[in-house]
Parts: structure tokens; C-alpha cells; sequence
């Protein structure tokens, strides 16, 4: 399919262009350098982990008890920021100090503190208005699209955009876009182990029953394995069956197929080009929409979309994309456009936002990031290494991992670009979250990802993480490793 060429009049502006009058004033760009200066000389205090300072346990105490009231239930973790940080390195408001190594469930690519998006907010804070909405907004609205729009009709046939204010609304978005083209078809295809966000569509299309208790079941999800690397070729073969028999006993009755080209929540799990292409070919020939939800995988795999990384460009009828984009957005093509009226609601985002994400987004693209050779293969190298190292001298940590049918697995290092996971102890649940904690104690905040197996997950600040910062984050997992096993 030839890449349609957008009829916007894209990248026609730099961010700045886009300030408001005030913003350009002399005097206020003066104002701004000084806070963006004192700003980095409060970060530069942050060389390292730390401990808590005196007296800080007890605020951390009370702040958490607060925390607890209103929200009915403690987090996860004992974590209340203090809202300053440095690149990979986050202050607590007990004064300790860690390495981030989640962000916020991947968010904050360019880590804590960073002049570049903090110079953004103030200049965006200076607009006439907070939030920006469908019935009235300003430029940065559109050159975010735009910008969108640009990356993606590189290598595929997408758009226009729609920009909201969560991932689960960009998904929303985009099943009601898939829903009209295909006359409300009730059925949806997804894979096991998908996650999409916490609406009450999107609690029923995610493959986690915990996540809709109690909630009423009127969406209709037919599953099909996703990409098993034990079984190479024959879990293509496999999946396609599933798809195919689908198809057959539901004819005409699905509204689309949704993918997540690398499974976020459900375990970092990834696939060759060839699965997703013998699945979307037969999706193009029933003519059921393919959309592919990068809420978790824009930006972070080695091109800004996981799609074009993949070489599945051709096949994108609808994309959804979010968390390090800052604002997110449902990206369609024009044949999916919908009817006026199924997309909008008053607001579309921050214009905080929308300047952090152009900001973040021209310097990703920008950035030397992207490609073979880029910022994020070379990240992503560099924690394969340190793992596996690790693996190799402490394999006392890293048992083969059970998977179904009683198989064990020997690979304990997986995901792709800025997407990390390590599996100790055979990938066992407790054993996994105890890990999590005590990493918490001693300076690393990570995460956890898949349905069993079990992972430790990073989503590392790409933007800003050098490979010798993995040093020292190795170096107390190690030591995390010994006081968990
Ligand atoms: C693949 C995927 N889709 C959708 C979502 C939902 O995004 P949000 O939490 O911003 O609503 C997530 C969140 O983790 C995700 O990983």
C-alpha cells in the first residue's frame, strides 16, 4: 500500500513558534531562563541514592496515612514524591532517594526535572486557558496531531487524529471508530493476556478477570494466543487457526482485531513480523479493521511507532498511543473516519501537556534515538549485557521458568527497546513481589509484568538513562537478589 501523504500542512512550526504573544516577551523568556536554571541547580543536589533524612520517615508516615483515607487502600509501594528528582534519580518526600526505573508506568521518558520539559510548562502555562477541548482550542493542538500524523503516514496509510487525555480514551476512541465502520458488529478479537485500560470496555476486552468484578459483561472478546517463542512457526500456525475459526463461527460479527505489538502489562512478550502479517492478512481478508493499541510501545521500541519498527504499516487501519506522548491520541485513516459526533468530549488535553509532549516528541525524533544504532538499541544492549552477566554469575537467582503444560524455560531476559524484563526466581508471583519491595528499600523502583510467569519490569527514562547509569541499578539488584532468595 502507498503511504498516503498528509493533507496538513505538517511540521510547519517549532514549538516556539507556537508561544503564546507573552511567552515571547523578552523579559518573560528571562524570567523563564532563571527558573529553569535554578531549577537544574536543585536537581544537580542529586547525585545518588540516599536514605531517608532525619525525621523524614515520620512525614512519609503521615503523608501515607493521608494517602490512605482518601483513596480507602494503601499503593503499592510506600512512595510519596517530593516532587524534585534528576534524570533516572527521584526524590521521596522522606528525603531518600532512588533510581526510577517505572516512571510513572512509563511516562516520564525524560526522567525527573529535565529544563527542556519543564521550559515547556511554564511557557505553556502562560496561554489564556488550563485545558484546551473539541469546541475551542489553540495551535499546540493541532501541531501535536500533526506531528502524529507526520511519523505515522511515513509508512502507512493513517491520517487524522483524535487527541484525549488517557490511553484508555485513545482505545475508546478507537473501538467506537472500529464499531461504526463496521456497523456496530458486536465482537472484538484480542490476544490473552492484553491490557487496554479501565473503562468498562476496556476492563472486558483486557484478559484479566480481576480488573471486571462485579462489572456488567456486555462486550463480546474472542482470544487467540499471542506469539509463543518455545513453539516458533507453529505458534503462528496455531494462532491463525484460532483467528480463522473465529471467523468461521462469527461471520461478519467483529467490529476488529486489536493488537499490542509487544504486551505491555501481559509480560514485555514479543513476536516476529511474520505472526503479526499471517494474522492481519487474514484480518484484511474477512474485512476486519486492525487496530493496533501502542499505548505502551509508542516511543520506546526503535522507531516512534512499534508498527513502523515492524514493518506493519501497510496493514494499520487505527492506532491508540499514550503515556510518553504526555496527551494521547487515536490516529485512523482517512477510510476509517467516522461520522460526526461519535468522537469529542470537553476536554482534549493540558496545554502543559500538549507543549510537554511536542517537546518530548521533536527531541525522541530528533534525538538520535531511533534506528539500529540509536539511543534505545544501545540502552536496551546495555541492560542485556548487565542481565546477562548477571544470569551468569548468579544463576542461583534464576531457576528455568515454569510455563504451562509443566514446560521450563531457560530465557530470563526479555522485551525490546525501552521495555526491560528479568525473571528470578522461575517467575513465582510472591517470590517476585517480595523482590519488589525489598528493591524499593534499598533505591529501585521497578515493577512487575506478566500473568505467570511472573517479571520484573523497567520502563527506564530512555530520554535521559545512559548505559553507566545501569551500573548502580545492577549493582542493588544484585544485592536485592541476596536478601530475597
Ligand atoms: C497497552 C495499553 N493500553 C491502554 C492502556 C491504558 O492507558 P491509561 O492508563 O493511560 O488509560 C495501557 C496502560 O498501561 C496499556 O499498557
Amino acid at each position: 500500500m502507498t503511504p498516503v501523504t498528509p493533507t496538513v500542512n505538517v511540521g510547519a512550526h517549532t514549538r516556539e513558534q507556537l508561544l503564546s504573544p507573552l511567552a515571547k516577551n523578552e523579559q518573560v523568556r528571562g524570567a523563564i531562563d532563571l527558573i529553569v536554571n535554578q531549577l537544574q541547580m536543585s536537581a544537580n543536589e542529586i547525585t545518588g541514592t540516599k536514605p531517608a533524612t532525619q525525621g523524614g520517615e515520620q512525614t512519609l508516615h503521615a503523608w501515607l496515612e493521608r494517602a490512605k483515607a482518601v483513596r480507602a487502600r494503601g499503593g503499592y509501594y510506600p512512595y510519596i514524591g517530593s516532587s524534585r528528582g534528576r534524570g533516572a534519580l527521584v526524590e521521596l518526600i522522606d528525603g531518600s532517594v532512588k533510581w526510577d526505573m517505572i516512571n510513572g508506568i512509563g511516562v516520564h521518558m525524560f526522567g525527573r526535572g529535565d529544563a527542556g520539559v519543564t521550559r515547556a510548562c511554564l511557557e505553556a502555562a502562560l496561554a489564556d486557558v488550563v485545558m484546551e477541548g473539541n469546541l475551542q482550542f489553540n495551535p499546540d493542538s493541532v501541531a501535536f496531531a500533526e506531528l502524529l500524523i507526520t511519523e505515522a503516514s511515513r509508512t502507512s496509510a493513517l491520517q487524522h487524529c483524535f487527541v484525549t487525555n488517557s490511553g484508555c480514551m485513545a482505545n475508546e476512541a478507537a473501538l467506537k471508530v472500529c464499531q461504526q465502520k463496521r456497523h456496530g458488529a458486536p465482537r472484538v478479537i484480542a490476544f490473552s493476556d492484553c491490557f487496554m485500560g479501565r473503562s468498562v470496555a476496556m476492563s472486558q476486552i483486557g484478559d484479566e478477570p480481576g480488573y471486571r468484578q462485579g462489572l456488567t459483561n456486555n462486550i463480546l472478546v474472542d482470544y487467540i494466543p499471542f506469539y509463543n517463542p518455545d513453539m516458533g512457526e507453529r505458534s503462528t500456525e496455531m494462532a491463525l487457526w484460532h483467528l480463522q475459526e473465529c471467523i468461521r463461527r462469527y461471520p461478519g460479527q467483529h467490529s476488529c482485531f486489536v493488537f499490542e505489538l509487544v504486551q505491555g502489562e501481559g509480560g514485555f512478550n514479543v513476536a516476529p513480523r511474520e505472526f503479526f502479517v499471517a494474522l492481519m492478512q487474514a484480518c484484511k481478508a474477512a474485512n476486519i479493521p486492525v487496530w493496533d493499541d501502542e499505548v505502551q510501545t509508542f516511543g520506546r521500541t526503535q522507531s516512534m511507532f512499534a508498527f513502523e519498527a515492524l514493518g506493519l504499516g501497510e496493514f494499520i487501519d487505527v492506532v491508540s498511543i499514550g503515556k510518553i506522548s504526555q496527551a494521547c491520541a487515536c490516529l485512523y485513516t482517512a477510510d476509517m473516519n467516522p461520522k460526526p459526533g461519535l468522537l469529542s468530549g470537553t476536554f482534549s488535553a493540558s496545554v502543559t501537556s500538549l507543549h510537554a509532549g511536542l517537546s518530548i516528541l521533536t527531541r525522541l525524533r530528533d534525538g538520535g534515538y531511533y534506528g539500529d544504532n540509536g539511543r534505545i538499541a544501545k540502552l536496551h544492549a546495555a541492560f542485556r549485557a548487565k542481565a546477562d552477566d548477571l544470569v551468569k554469575r548468579r544463576g542461583e537467582f534464576f531457576p528455568a521458568v515454569r510455563k504451562p503444560f509443566g514446560r521450563e524455560s531457560k530465557s530470563v531476559v526479555g522485551g525490546v527497546g525501552g521495555m526491560m524484563r528479568l525473571t528470578p526466581f522461575g517467575g513465582e508471583k510472591d517470590r517476585i513481589a517480595k523482590l519488589l519491595q525489598n528493591l524499593f528499600e534499598d533505591g529501585v523502583i521497578a515493577f512487575m509484568c506478566g500473568h505467570g510467569p511472573y517479571h520484573l519490569r523497567f520502563l527506564p527514562p530512555i530520554g535521559v538513562m545512559t548505559p553507566a547509569d545501569l551500573n548502580p541499578v545492577f549493582e542493588i539488584l544484585e544485592k536485592s537478589l541476596q536478601r530475597s532468595a
